[in-house]
């Protein structure tokens, strides 16, 4: 965890750097995403020694957040007809990681991303961006990229890949991507919600019945996290997993 600015989304390289850090340190992942390989690794926070604030400012943030994330989840569940509570313990060793990207102009805009296009693979991502715009959503009905226009004081809250699965898709998670522009740098800062590693994400059993059937095989959040992030600082000659890969047709 710390600065880094070499991140591949979909096999290409986005203009982007950025500095990652988690909010429960040391958090664990699985070593590694081979299903038979029961090792766990240990991550852990880098911190500079300045700006001297860094750290702190950083922190108090987060946990803001933290709180505003289990608030939305309590909504959600209340939303799907579930106890408040129903969601929290999912998330009692989670990998939360926030991040702040900064996107520098770019020469030729039409010829580059900032972020390729994605889902979220975790709960939830509450975002915060600057002025500049540059977020899109596509649009399901015409394939039309959207912008996500910045609104000042406003947070923009992505639902994200296991909560399609956990309400079996009563909840979907929307595809998204950042352009960039030849004059201005861009900010954001994204906290992204992910369960323990251990936990096997499945259609809600309250959710499900005869009439609607799970839509998803059970699948350990660890791993799948784990083998998405394969991608992340190397071209693959495929696409890397995605739920949909645990889609039961
Ligand atoms: C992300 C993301 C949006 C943004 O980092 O996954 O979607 O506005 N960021 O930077
Ligand atoms: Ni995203």
């Amino acid at each position: 965890m710390g600065y880094h600015e070499s991140e591949h989304t979909k096999n290409v390289r986005d203009w982007k750097e950025v500095f990652d850090f988690l909010i429960k340190d040391p958090s664990f992942l699985p070593a590694s995403p081979e299903t038979e390989d029961d090792e766990i690794r240990t991550l852990s926070n880098q911190w500079p020694e300045t700006p001297p604030q860094f750290r702190e400012v950083c922190q108090t943030y987060a946990r803001e957040v933290e709180k505003l994330g289990y608030k939305l989840l309590e909504l959600i569940s209340l939303s799907l007809g579930l106890p408040s509570n129903r969601l929290n313990g999912y998330f009692e060793d989670h990998t939360t990681m926030m991040r702040l990207n900064h996107y520098p102009p770019c020469p030729c805009p039409e010829l580059a991303l900032g972020l390729g296009r994605h889902k979220d693979a975790g709960a939830l991502t509450i975002v915060a961006q600057d002025d500049v715009g540059g977020l899109q959503v596509r649009r399901k009905s015409d394939d039309v990229w959207v912008p996500v226009k910045p609104t000042p004081n406003a947070l923009v809250i992505n639902v994200g890949d296991t909560i399609q699965v956990w309400s079996n898709e009563a909840y979907e998670s929307m595809e998204h991507r950042v352009v960039v522009n030849s004059e201005r740098e861009r900010f954001s800062i994204p906290v992204f919600f992910f369960p323990s590693h251990y936990v096997m994400v499945k259609p809600l059993e309250e959710l499900v019945n005869e009439g609607n059937p799970p839509k998803y095989k059970p699948y350990n959040f660890g791993k799948f996290f784990v083998a998405r992030n394969r991608s992340d600082y190397k071209k693959l000659e495929v696409q890397n997993i995605q739920i949909s890969d645990f889609k039961i047709i």
